[in-house]
């Protein structure tokens, strides 16, 4: 098979890996290229011209390897250069952020949603400019929850623990408090989270989680375009970093949510 046969995921990092995890189950014929700029880690707390130049980086990565799709797995770049990409590549390209939103607007009953994500996410608005376009009743209200990258980058997940518990409830203490039913998980590093999250939020909140629906979208513009691979046979992904991929087996083993075969291989991302 030939990597044009592959669609190419990105992410500022590994937590695009959780959204690899949904791509597997949702389309388990395709072969998926990642990059997970790892050198450069984090974007959310970056200016916009940087995370543009970054992420336009990360696509031309994908592209030298003729994929027919990219997706960014990143809110951060789904909210800050989307526009960018989607202008700018030859290939369909989806970010996280409007199939997300949309599977939000179906979900909500009360119209009042949350959204959590990192620090350029929540001050692009992304979330709550896409919401309130596809139905301007829908009361939004959005959270930044920076510290949340560094606790799933060091594995400080357990919902028991001390310590993800306070962070947690430090940062959405104020959106329980406003009677939402739905919270956009809108950084991918944050399904990691996800227990937690629902412990503090009640289960009467339903969380979406932004790799999920952005798998069945990219399924349906594959599908949509007669570009859907007919290889009945799952497919091993090939990983890239811009980093040491030391211990990335460990890490990926956790955002994937199984141990499996796969390469990884460090390329130097400013030749790009
Ligand atoms: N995974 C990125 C996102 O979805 C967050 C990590 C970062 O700040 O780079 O926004």
């Amino acid at each position: 098979m030939s990597s044009r046969d592959a669609i190419g995921v990105f992410d500022s990092g590994l937590g695009g890996l959780t959204a690899v995890k949904e791509f597997l189950r949702v389309l388990p014929n395709e072969k998926i290229i990642y990059f997970g700029d790892t050198g450069r880690v984090p974007y959310g707390t970056r200016s916009r011209d940087t995370i543009r130049k970054y992420a336009f980086q990360d696509a031309q990565f994908l592209l030298s390897h003729n994929v027919k799709m990219v997706v960014a797995a990143c809110g951060t770049v789904s909210s800050v250069a989307g526009d960018l990409l989607r202008e700018k590549l030859a290939v369909p390209y989806t970010g996280v952020v409007n199939p997300t939103a949309y599977t939000a607007v179906r979900v909500t009953k009360n119209r009042r949603v949350g959204i959590i994500g990192t620090a350029a996410t929540v001050n692009s608005h992304s979330y709550k400019l896409r919401l309130q376009k596809l139905n301007p009743e829908i009361k939004v209200f959005e959270q930044a929850c920076p510290l949340f990258v560094p606790l799933v980058e060091n594995g400080i997940i357990d919902p028991r623990d001390v310590i993800t518990q306070s962070v947690v409830a430090r940062y959405l203490d104020p959106l329980r408090d406003q009677g939402i039913d739905t919270l956009i998980l809108g950084c991918t590093h944050f399904p990691i989270l996800r227990e937690a999250i629902s412990d503090f939020m009640g289960e009467k909140v339903r969380l979406i989680d932004s790799g999920l629906e952005t798998a069945v979208y990219a399924a349906k513009v594959l599908r949509e375009q007669d570009l859907l691979s007919d290889n009945p046979n799952e497919q091993t992904p090939e990983f890239f970093v811009s980093d040491t991929p030391d211990g990335f087996k460990n890490v990926a083993g956790l955002f994937l949510g199984r141990d499996m075969e796969h390469t990884v291989t460090q390329i130097d991302i400013e030749q790009y």
